[in-house]
């Protein structure tokens, strides 16, 4: 299969590349389109067979349910049987943008999407592109990160080419995401609102919106052997480079000082700004030590970039956890398949 590469030049329903993405979309086709978080391979939700394709396409396992996008909130109503107050003040609050609820899902939703579970996800992105290719195909889109199952999700439309040229119909070129890293996942299908991945959408700004939210210890931790997970997503290994990566949890002079007195050959740095001029070792730089916000940009670059380089280990600086960093520091926790050395 040849995979077009589609150039959007006006964000409007009538522009050549949204039009040929939904019309792919339509006739039950696999594209990878921009979000704000990272680039996601959609398909017709509501068409089990299309749904299917991405989970060939991309690798993954069957048990690992989608998220549903849509680009009107009133959408929401016809995918789920029930709104708690709850997910109204989070969708007045948080939509469109980078939050994903989960609900009780509707039974329009194929088995494929939910991956048998009896909820759905949904979200309501608010990239100008994603929404005017959700809207001109008139659908909603089941829509995973749009890389290999495993490897760090994409953030530039290259990245999504080097994973799965040829495997898809087409990529919507969108530049690179904003936010960088995938979307908040909250349940809100049992009683307490429940954090199931950290994203954008921080935890505290959660709890100042709806109370008390709480957080799944997948979030931080590994799952134990045997665990039931609440997220599928989060009992596979993830976001890995080829390189063995490990955090190191320290200062920055402590960081720079371990990883000189320990360098071997193939060793990087995937280091914050301040630390590179210092360090004996390639450094790839994920962004400012202060600015949680630019780490989360720059990271799955930075992991994917580690691999170009064909380096066989990476020594991580730990990211500070509150705010966007608690997002950044779990998906580099996975990257590093939880091991980490305190300094
Ligand atoms: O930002 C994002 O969320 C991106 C863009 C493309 O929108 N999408 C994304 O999808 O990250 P994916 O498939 O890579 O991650 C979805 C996560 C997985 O961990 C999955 O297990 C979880 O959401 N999930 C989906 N449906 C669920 C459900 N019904 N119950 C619990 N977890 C669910
Ligand atoms: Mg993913």
């Amino acid at each position: 299969m040849q995979t077009k590469l589609l150039a959007v030049k006006t964000v409007r329903k009538e522009d050549e590349g949204i039009m040929a993405a939904a019309e792919l979309l339509k006739a039950g086709g696999l594209v990878a389109i921009p979000t704000e978080t990272v680039y996601g391979l959609a398909a017709n939700a509501l068409d089990g067979r299309a749904v299917r394709r991405i989970f060939a396409a991309k690798g993954r396992p069957q048990d690992n349910p989608l998220i549903v996008h849509i680009a009107k909130r009133e959408t929401l109503e016809s995918l789920v049987t029930k709104v708690p107050p709850s997910a109204v003040t989070l969708a007045d609050r948080f939509w469109p943008g980078p939050l994903t609820m989960i609900l009780p899902k509707a039974a329009c939703i194929p088995d494929e999407v939910s991956a048998g579970l009896d909820t759905v996800a949904v979200r309501f992105p608010s990239h100008l592109v994603a929404r005017a290719i959700i809207d001109a195909s008139g659908l909603p889109l089941a829509a995973p990160s749009a890389n290999t199952s495993g490897r760090p999700s994409p953030t530039r439309a290259e990245h999504v080419l080097h994973d799965l040229d040829g495997r898809i119909d087409a990529v919507v070129d969108g530049g690179a995401c904003g936010v960088g890293v995938e979307s908040t996942v909250v349940s809100l299908a049992g009683g307490c609102p429940r954090l199931l991945r950290p994203g954008g959408i921080t935890y505290e700004q959660l709890q100042a919106a709806v109370g008390p939210v709480e957080m799944d210890p997948a979030v931080t931790h590994a799952l134990a052997k045997n665990a039931v997970a609440a997220s599928p997503g989060m009992k596979y290994q993830h976001y890995s480079p080829k390189a063995r990566v490990v955090i190191l949890k320290g200062s920055g002079e402590d960081y720079i000082r371990y990883v000189n007195d320990h360098k071997q050959e193939g060793t990087v740095a995937l280091c914050f700004d301040e630390d590179a001029a210092s360090l004996q070792v390639p450094a790839v730089p994920f962004g400012s030590q202060t600015d949680a916000e630019e780490q989360a940009q720059r990271l799955f670059d930075a992991l994917r970039r580690i691999d170009g380089m064909g380096a066989s280990l990476a020594f991580a600086r730990c990211p500070d956890q509150t705010g966007v960093g608690l997002a950044v520091f779990n998906r580099l926790i996975r990257a590093a398949a939880f091991e980490v050395v305190e300094l």
